[in-house]
């Protein structure tokens, strides 16, 4: 048996990372092709040296110099920038490539693997809220096969395999709630980054930590799974589950619901798309039902969480509102994440944003025209791009 190839965009986050990790378990079944970061150069220049791979992009020409002083020769091929990612996701030496990278920069390069026909693990969820429909759309025309590795549409496509779309009555998405689902809404005002960064159940990201405690994260969700399994946004309920231990559920028309459970570990959803078809025996604690006890169930407390309602009506409104909601969204967690804003500022913020959109729209403004229609995927980064800088501006006050 030939190992698999794999592409790895973000290798050095925390999906990339627990992609290595299973490559490390599984030297015999996974050969790494290429490899990808922005900025953690160090830590990508480590990976280089125990994966070896044949490619390398970094989020600079700087960066690529300080990389290629380090490396012995012959080294991998050093690329960089936004044209050197696409061109390291357009390489049909991959088998797989995992787009692990965080936020809108990760269109581009996944739109790229598509056309290519290469297969793709998708962790990258604002790729499918910017663009799903023209994502969905060149991948069934290039054949490229897209595995979710978000754990919610993985464990939503398990629950599919061997049924038919048309007796699903719902997709049933399961939200930890995150830090703050216990939390009284009169105290969200005394929210502290360091709150919102400690996360329940999952180590992740900042970004997704961080959308996950204003449960952006849900609502940004629900849009991928719109796309990912052609379902209106109407079929698709968020309902709070605190122990994530089932992934997501699918209710059937029948009145049975099929779930996917597992521990919280981002390594079993990862493993699925790497092996598919074949199933891979992880190392790491194993989940005993006789020990699980009781598992919760109950409606999302939408007043607390106001950026999963701004983002099911962006859903709804389709077109570019669920792209111009996610430039909002990430510039505003960066403003977060800065110390710049407070954590209730987040929701605000990207409010006046879709306000202004829905404005701007409705006066058909021929300076931007993508923001009444996304048919190419520049159009929707242009769409992302304007919610981001009008929050921008919001945000120094322009
Ligand atoms: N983490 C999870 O458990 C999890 C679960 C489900 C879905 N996801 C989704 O997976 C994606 C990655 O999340 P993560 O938590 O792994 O994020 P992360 O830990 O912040 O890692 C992000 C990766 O993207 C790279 N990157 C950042 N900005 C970039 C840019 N402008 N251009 C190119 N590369 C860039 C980073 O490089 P540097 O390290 O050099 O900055 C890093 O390799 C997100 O879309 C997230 O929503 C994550």
């Amino acid at each position: 048996m030939t190992a698999k190839r794999l592409t790895v965009l973000g290798s050095t986050g925390s999906i990339g990372t627990n992609t290595l990790d299973i490559v490390r378990q599984f030297p015999d079944k996974f050969q790494v092709t290429a490899l990808s970061c922005h900025n953690r150069i160090q830590k990508i220049h480590e990976q280089i040296e125990e994966f070896q791979p044949q490619s390398v992009c970094v989020g600079s020409e700087e960066n690529a110099q300080w990389l290629k002083a380090r490396l012995p020769s012959p080294r991998p091929e050093i690329l960089s920038g936004t044209e050197g990612l696409i061109q390291l996701a357009s390489n049909r030496n991959a088998d797989l490539v995992v787009a692990g990278i965080v936020g809108a920069a990760g269109l581009r390069s996944t739109y790229a693997a598509i056309e290519n026909g290469r297969n793709i693990a998708l962790a990258n969820k604002e790729t499918m809220v910017l663009a799903g429909e023209l994502i969905m759309a060149k991948a069934k025309q290039t054949g490229s096969l897209i595995f979710p590795a978000d754990s919610e549409h993985n464990a939503i496509y398990q629950s599919l395999i061997g049924h038919q779309r048309s007796d699903i009555e719902k997709i049933i998405l399961t939200a930890s709630g995150g830090p703050f689902r216990d939390t009284p809404l009169e105290a969200f005002q005394d929210i502290t980054l360091d709150e919102a960064l400690n996360h329940p159940n999952w180590e992740m990201g900042s970004k997704i930590t961080i959308d996950s405690a204003t449960m952006m994260n849900k609502g940004l969700e629900i849009i991928e799974a719109r796309w990912l399994f052609d379902i209106p946004v109407s079929q698709i309920e968020p309902v709070i589950h605190r122990e994530s231990i089932v992934h997501s559920l699918v209710e059937y028309t029948d009145g049975s619901f099929i779930a996917q459970m597992g521990l919280p570990d981002m390594r079993t959803p990862i493993a699925f798309c790497l092996a598919y078809p074949d199933r891979l025996p992880l190392e790491g604690p194993k989940m005993k039902m006789s020990e699980l006890g009781k598992l919760h169930f109950a409606p999302v407390p939408f007043e607390k969480f106001p950026c999963l309602s701004l983002a099911i009506t962006a859903a709804n409104l389709e077109g570019a509102a669920p792209a111009v909601l996610n430039g909002a969204n990430e510039a505003a967690v960066a403003a977060y994440l800065d110390g710049k804003i407070h954590f209730m500022d987040i929701a605000r913020i990207i409010s006046e944003i879709m306000e202004q959109f829905e404005l701007k729209k409705m006066q058909h403004d021929e300076q931007f025209p993508f923001l009444n229609k996304i048919e190419t995927i520049e159009d929707a980064l242009d769409a992302d791009q304007w919610g981001r800088q009008i929050a921008q501006s919001s945000l120094t006050g322009e």
